[in-house]
């Protein structure tokens, strides 16, 4: 056969890439009753890409939450599907050797080691922030995690990859992922919650949630309180908004970021961000790793151009930063959200109305007013 095609007497035929059946699908979000404002949340984390903090008392469904956010991402593009199943061949991870359009879902457990999150070992595998390349990394109870761990996520966080050590080189793997992360408020887990919480409080929480760094908190730009369910709600019948409703309005809203960046990209302004990497083929993959493909993974001039507010906008978002003392980078995340907020509403500008809920997504402070 092979030799007819050489001899130009035959056409061999274009191989076909095996296609994963992706039709199994996620979990619904009509299975969770109320938390309206923690899936309104959800659908802006999904439409821009943002990394989300959930901090609530055991039971509240964050688990649940965390699980319906690959269902309502749009599917992987071409070359991210490519290269998602590259990382995960070199595990020895993929199965029948197929291509898969759906973003994975990584929850390893807390008591992985360093190893296992970022990579490395005498083989140098890939860990699961690059198993999680283009889906989703969800690290549930995460003060339970060694500070080692969580402190080597700042890297690839930033990066959108992770290079890690092997016995005489290094090696770089990509690690674009978006991370969930959830967190009982305290030890016990009832902080907030008056007649249950223990006699702690509030050292209890500001201990807790202290074992989280900040340059980790910096990276998230969207920090949720998820209240208990109330017995209203669970009586409630199914609400009837489903994972494709939600995931119709985020596909629109990644449509157009797509667009825009493009954009930015033919003028050359993203590419110029990694100017300084080493030349050749290998440097163009690793810059595609890193290049900004939502909201979320942008910064800087870009960030700037894509998220001026109109005048109304930015006198709101001046005032707040003199009254609640936000720090630059406070300034910028809430840029990111309000981007997307805009991008949800199908507006160009981003105007005042998007800045005041992008203020609303702040970290909550400790709670020491509410717990003493
Ligand atoms: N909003 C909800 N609607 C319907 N069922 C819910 C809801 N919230 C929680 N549940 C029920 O409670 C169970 C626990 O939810 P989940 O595991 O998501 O809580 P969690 O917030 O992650 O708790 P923990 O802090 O203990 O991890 C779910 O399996 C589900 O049966
Ligand atoms: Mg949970």
């Amino acid at each position: 056969m092979g030799w007819l095609h050489l001899r130009g007497q035959q056409k061999l035929a274009a191989p076909e890439a095996l296609i994963a059946d992706d039709r199994a699908s996620y979990p619904d979000l009509a299975e969770i009753k109320g938390q309206e404002s923690a899936k309104r949340v959800l659908e802006v984390a999904a439409a821009g890409g943002h990394n989300l903090l959930m901090i609530g008392p055991p039971g509240s469904g964050k688990s649940m939450l965390a699980a319906r956010l690959p269902g309502i991402l749009p599917p992987l593009e071409a070359e991210e599907a490519l290269e998602a199943s590259m990382v995960r061949s070199l595990a020895g991870d993929l199965g029948e050797g197929k291509l898969s359009r759906r973003r994975t879902f990584r929850d390893p457990h807390h008591s992985a080691t360093l190893q296992a999150l970022v990579g490395g070992g005498p083989r140098a595998r890939p860990g699961e922030v690059s198993l999680a390349h283009h889906g989703v990394l969800f690290l549930d109870e995460l003060p339970e995690f060694n500070r080692a761990s969580l402190e080597a996520l700042r890297q690839p966080l930033e990066s959108g990859r992770v290079t890690v050590a092997r016995a005489n080189a290094h090696v770089t793997y990509p690690a674009r992922f978006q991370l969930v992360a959830a967190m009982n408020p305290c030890r016990c887990g009832h902080l907030m919650e008056p007649n249950r919480a223990c006699g702690r409080t509030p050292r209890c929480g500001l201990d807790y949630q202290g074992k989280i760094s900040g340059p980790l908190l910096d990276r998230i730009d969207l920090s949720i309180d998820v209240p208990p369910v109330s017995a209203a709600d669970l009586a409630l019948p199914p609400p009837a908004e489903t994972s494709a409703g939600v995931a119709a309005r985020v596909a629109a809203a990644r449509a157009l970021q797509r667009d825009r960046l493009e954009e930015f990209d033919r003028k050359g302004k993203l590419l110029a961000i990694e100017a300084d990497e080493t030349a050749g083929l290998l440097a163009d993959r690793v810059r595609n790793w890193s290049k900004p493909r939502c909201n979320a993974d942008t910064d800087g001039a870009v960030l700037a151009a894509i998220a001026e507010p109109d005048a109304e906008g930015r006198a709101l978002l001046t005032r707040a930063a003199e009254r609640l003392g936000l720090s630059a980078r406070a300034w910028h995340r809430t840029l990111r959200v309000a981007r997307t907020l805009a991008d949800l509403d199908g507006s160009d500008a981003v105007r005042r109305l998007h800045i005041a809920e992008a203020l609303s997504y702040r970290r909550p402070q400790p709670r020491t007013a509410l717990a003493a």
